[in-house]
């Protein structure tokens, strides 16, 4: 059965996605966010944000982001950041105008984001690389972001694992989407016009495979929720330490 839920903001044309249609259309849309025309259009929206950020107001998303990085400073020197799926950069923006002491890494596995990253953010580095298979050396930064990519990623267990592996200290799952209630919903979407697959996980399970990773949660900073007896939806940041091996 297919359901249309109204379109939110930059996500629009949501279709719940049949279990059975869910493997190949997930597959299908994969590569969904290399699109050469997303870069601009997000950025539009980014600007947008990071201006009124700079203002002074608050901006729910990197509010929660950058209170979990401040939980976390522990006061011996910069924190080197790895942010995954980090689109054009823009949370090293976010990080600067907070005053946070990051040394920021951004990968993504777009060349077009990348591209567009190093342009604006000349002096960081940025790569191009896929969430599933990172070129990363184990425990090569303090704190990973999964950076709201693993709703677009299939294969999203791999994603949790190279996350956790790379994090020498703490990995952030940042504006997760997450089912209370029900198993893994799978939506086709369009974001900035562009057809996407989105997956929201059941949280129980989603936390069972963080602690399967070897990660234990720290902190939990929802977005949003909307829960009626035990059953519902809810957009959360998962805050974790990586456990000693
Ligand atoms: C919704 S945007 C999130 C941008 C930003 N991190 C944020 O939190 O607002 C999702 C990003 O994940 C990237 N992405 C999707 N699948 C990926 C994959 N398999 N590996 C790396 N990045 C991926 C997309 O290209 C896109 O830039």
């Amino acid at each position: 059965m297919q359901f249309l839920l109204p379109g939110q903001g930059v996500s629009t044309h949501y279709m719940e996605v049949t279990q059975a249609e869910a493997g190949s259309e997930s597959v299908r849309l994969r590569a969904a966010w290399k699109d050469d025309e997303l870069p601009v259009r997000q950025r539009e929206l980014v600007d947008k944000q990071l201006a009124a950020y700079r203002r002074g107001e608050a901006v729910d998303v990197f509010d929660v982001l950058v209170k979990s990085l401040r939980e976390l400073q522990g006061g011996t020197g910069a924190m080197r950041v790895l942010e995954i799926g980090c689109s054009s950069g823009y949370y090293s923006e976010v990080f600067r105008i907070a005053g946070l002491d990051v040394i920021y890494t951004g990968c993504d596995y777009s060349d077009a984001f990348i591209a567009m990253a190093m342009q604006r953010h000349p002096g960081l580095q940025f790569d191009v690389q896929d969430a599933t298979a990172l070129k990363y050396a184990d425990n090569a930064y303090d704190v990973v972001i999964s950076g709201c990519c693993l709703l677009h990623i299939p294969e999203y267990q791999a994603a949790v694992a190279e996350t956790a592996r790379i994090a020498s200290q703490y990995a952030i799952f940042h504006r997760t989407p997450v089912v209370l209630g029900q198993q893994n919903k799978y939506y086709r979407k369009q974001a900035y016009g562009v057809e996407a697959i989105e997956i929201h996980f059941n949280e129980p399970h989603f936390l069972q495979l963080l602690a399967d990773s070897g990660l234990e949660l720290l902190s939990t900073h929802t977005l949003d929720e909307t829960v009626s007896q035990g059953v519902g939806n809810a957009t959360r940041t998962y805050v974790c330490r990586r456990k000693a091996a």
